[in-house]
């Protein structure tokens, strides 16, 4: 892998990369079709991966935010989900929707991996939790107007998309007025570093500024991972441009202790810089 590689990619993904051809990097624009498909196959051939290396950190019906290991029971972003209806997006083997599901929340989890839902129905399965699971993506979401009180997402499908005005969009059309939109995404300082969990990642080597996607290909130049970058100015232009409104920016800190590396998330870097922003909006 190369110096720049983003938050999920390393040498423990080995197989999905040569499942799908993966052969190099390329710097280049990704419109919405390329990057939903790379998406796509990326977590599919990843899923099992996924689950093996992060499933008991997840936990079977817990909500983490983030590498960090903040807890939704400790941190209570999303309010009392009490008889709330919920959507969360991007749910991947949806250990939080069924966490909200525990707390009397009536929750869907959406994805677009049939792969990473398997995992999703097998986490179902082993708790007897079976929250109800929709696979679309998260620029068209299949329901009406108005149905949720609250979506969340925890490192789902924000960072995948190339289109964050039709996502936030339709977040804000699925939800209720006064409705809350609360996701996690690697915080976007983390951009200018390479993603190196030891004293590479401290050195800075790309621009902020610089919202070229990073983007996997095969020998053909087909896309088959792709990570879109977003300023926090962008991503406060996305919200309110969807009319909703900034409530919270949280930027978990590294509790101490705490030593387990998830990618480019280690203590080293933890310690000196935030590696997870977390947006609390509602829905005005
Ligand atoms: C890093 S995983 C996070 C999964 C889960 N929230 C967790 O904390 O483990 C990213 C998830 O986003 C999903 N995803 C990627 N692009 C998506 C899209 N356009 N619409 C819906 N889900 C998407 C992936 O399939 C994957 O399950």
């Amino acid at each position: 892998m190369t110096d720049a590689t983003p938050s999920y990619l390393g040498e423990r993904h080995a197989s999905a990369e040569r499942e799908l051809g993966t052969s190099g990097v390329a710097k280049r624009t990704v419109g919405t079709a390329e990057s939903r498909s790379a998406s796509r196959a990326w977590w599919d051939a990843d899923a099992d991966d996924y689950q093996a290396e992060h499933g008991q950190f997840l936990g079977d019906a817990e909500f983490v935010w983030c590498p960090e290991g903040l807890r939704e029971a400790d941190a209570g972003l999303l309010g009392d989900v009490a008889g709330a209806r919920v959507l969360e997006v991007g749910c991947g083997s949806a250990p939080c929707a069924r966490w909200l599901r525990g707390r009397g929340a009536e929750v869907v989890g959406l994805d677009l991996s049939s792969g990473m839902l398997r995992h999703a129905l097998a986490g179902n399965a082993a708790t007897g939790v079976a929250v109800p699971l929709v696979q679309a993506s998260a620029e068209e979401l299949p329901f009406a107007s108005g149905s949720f009180d609250v979506a969340c997402s925890a490192f789902g499908a924000v960072p995948f998309v190339a289109d964050l005005g039709a996502v936030f969009g339709e977040v804000a059309r699925t939800l209720r007025p006064g409705g809350r939109w609360v996701f996690a995404v690697t915080h976007p300082i983390r951009w200018i570093f390479p993603d190196d969990p030891g004293p590479l990642g401290l050195t800075v080597t790309q621009s902020y500024f610089d919202r070229t996607p990073y983007v996997e290909v095969d020998d053909d130049g087909a896309a088959t991972y792709v990570e879109h970058h977003r300023t926090l100015g962008d991503f406060v232009r996305h919200i309110v441009g969807a009319g909703l409104e900034l409530v919270d920016l949280v930027e978990p800190e590294w509790p101490a202790g705490h030593t387990r590396e998830w990618g480019q998330w280690s203590p080293l870097r933890g310690r000196l810089f935030p590696g997870t922003a977390i947006f609390v909006t509602r829905k005005s």
